[in-house]
């Protein structure tokens, strides 16, 4: 718990957390500070001037409030009438030469330009000279697309890519209002992380070439996601809409602070994993490669299941902990050996030390944490000995070839339940489409043995079943979610202490002390 200080903001005493610059600390307790070149995760650099404020204890008349200390009994003044001029003047300075392109600009909704204009400003140009002109519509590479006419050379980009990627492709040239930002000849950014800049320019010169012109921001909703993109699981915000006569579909994911998984940033290839979501998606049930309707084909799997003698269940390291438990529930009842083989899932040596793991399964920590077996020998000699396969969600395709699919289930009918088509399916005697990670709420397990909840964004017109739903259709005995939370806490007892509801938004340590999780 960190230290609290008391502090006076306008007269008003109030309490913050010690060891944090005036802005952030101030900010914690709803108390907005404009300011634009100052980000958290890149420190105070102190050249847009938008945050300065007074303090009545005898020092220079104005501070910037990110480069100043919050400290104890400190009389910290931010609606004086020459505060308020200093704001404008600032904002004024910073819209001399921006163009006033809001309704085809990205990021009107969400620019600090727009927003601050509205709260500090609402003044009218004085300008009687013409505006000066740059570049416009520059691809930056990476995915990343700058208007050097909306900059306000805050330098956020430039010391991200110096500060947190250390790939340094962008630099500020020249001074006053003919500075811009560039990448240098020949050398456009080529990192994994590179559209994190478009998420930290606080205006619109930075856009991401995927997102352009693509939806209007109000218009998307957010749902509070964790990236299934590798066993690291950042934290974002799922985005998504509704257009009419369309189906419901994801725009983008951005991230979402979470100091204890990703801070502020996600990966390019996470980020772009909405898409993902979107596409090459299984939507109608078949029996034998015929089409045929949900109940028939759920009366062909109960009729299999039945007359098997040596079913064997296969389950997805990507599926949620309440799906593994309520699939192992189900293997159990029946006597069935279950398995979470997934070695296809590690893409040795594409992992980094910052964000991007091997491992590209979202939860193989939630299979230790049931018990179920990943090995391939334990996979193998199911598969072997079974007459019926039943795989929930596991993409074997990144494990196997096709021919040696083939080999593996030669003597084995196979029920694949599965979001997305791979080629292997089509041989599968019954295929059951079921929804995708950001059609469902569940919990998850990343690789630091953190426990993450994420929400459901999207609902499909055409929606798929859960594994949870499919499990209870073949005879599982978990039928409400609490049923199988408790499940959950039977077979995993580092869980007794929790229910959903206590699962804070930051996730659970598992390997922290019981006591420094408990919150409630
Ligand atoms: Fe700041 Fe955006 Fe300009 Fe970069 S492009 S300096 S983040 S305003
Ligand atoms: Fe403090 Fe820019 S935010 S000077």
């Amino acid at each position: 718990m960190a230290d609290k200080i008391k502090l006076f903001v306008n007269g008003e005493e109030v309490e913050v957390e010690a060891g944090k610059n005036l802005v952030d600390a101030v900010g914690a307790v709803g108390i907005e500070i404009p300011h634009l070149c100052y980000h958290p995760a890149l420190g105070a650099d102190g050249n847009c001037r938008m945050c300065l404020v007074g303090i009545e204890d005898g020092r220079p008349p104005l501070v910037p409030a990110c480069k100043t200390p919050a400290q104890e009994g400190m009389k910290v003044l931010l609606n004086a009438e020459h505060i308020k001029k200093i704001q404008r003047d600032v904002m004024e300075l910073e819209l001399i030469n921006h163009p006033i392109d809001c309704p085809v600009c990205d990021q009107a909704g969400e620019c600090k330009l727009q927003d601050y204009y509205m709260s500090y400003d609402q003044a009218e140009s004085r300008m009687t000279v013409p505006q000066v002109n740059k570049n416009k519509n520059m691809d930056f590479g990476g995915g990343v697309v700058h208007d050097q006419e909306r900059c306000i050379v805050c330098g956020r980009c430039v010391r991200f890519l110096r500060q947190i990627t250390k790939t340094g492709e962008l630099g500020i040239i020249n001074r006053t209002d003919v500075a811009r930002v560039n990448i240098f000849p020949g050398r456009p950014i080529d990192n994994r992380y590179g559209v994190n800049v478009v998420d930290l320019c606080p205006v619109g010169a930075m856009t991401s070439s995927d997102f352009r012109f693509k939806q209007r921001v109000w218009f998307l909703k957010k749902a509070l996601g964790v990236c299934h993109g590798c066993s690291k699981g950042c934290n974002i915000t799922m985005e998504h809409n509704k257009e009419k006569n369309k189906d419901d579909l994801l725009y983008r994911f951005r991230p979402r602070l979470n100091e204890q998984v990703n801070g502020y940033f996600i990966c390019d290839e996470g980020r772009l994993s909405y898409k993902l979501e979107n596409e090459n998606r299984l939507t109608v049930p078949q029996i034998g490669k015929v089409e045929r309707d949900f109940e028939s084909v759920i009366t062909a799997c109960n009729n299999e299941i039945a007359m098997s003698q040596r079913p064997a269940f296969l389950i997805s390291p990507s599926a949620s902990l309440e799906q593994m438990v309520a699939v192992k529930a189900l293997a159990d009842k029946i006597g069935a050996p279950i398995s979470g083989f997934s070695d296809g899932y590690i893409k040795e040596g594409d992992g980094d030390d910052y964000l991007i793991q091997d491992d590209k399964a979202a939860n193989r920590k939630g299979l230790e944490l049931l018990g179920i077996d990943t090995s391939k020998a334990g996979f193998e000699t199911a598969a072997d000995e079974a007459d019926l396969l039943i795989n929930f969600g596991n993409d074997l395709s990144l494990s196997y070839s096709a021919d040696e699919i083939k080999e593996l289930t030669k003597a084995t009918k196979t029920i694949v339940c599965a979001s997305h088509m791979r080629d292997y399916i089509h041989d599968a005697n019954i295929i059951i489409p079921i929804a995708s990670y950001s059609e469902y709420e569940g919990c998850i397990v990343n690789c630091d043995n953190i426990l993450q909840k994420f929400s459901k964004a999207v609902t499909k017109n055409n929606e798929q079943s859960t594994i949870c739903q499919l499990a209870l259709e073949f005879g599982s005995p978990l039928s409400t979610p609490a049923e199988i939370f408790a499940e959950l806490q039977q077979v995993a007892p580092q869980l007794k202490q929790y229910k959903p509801a206590t699962i804070p938004a930051e996730g659970l340590n598992l390997n922290d002390s019981e006591a420094a999780n408990v919150t409630a």
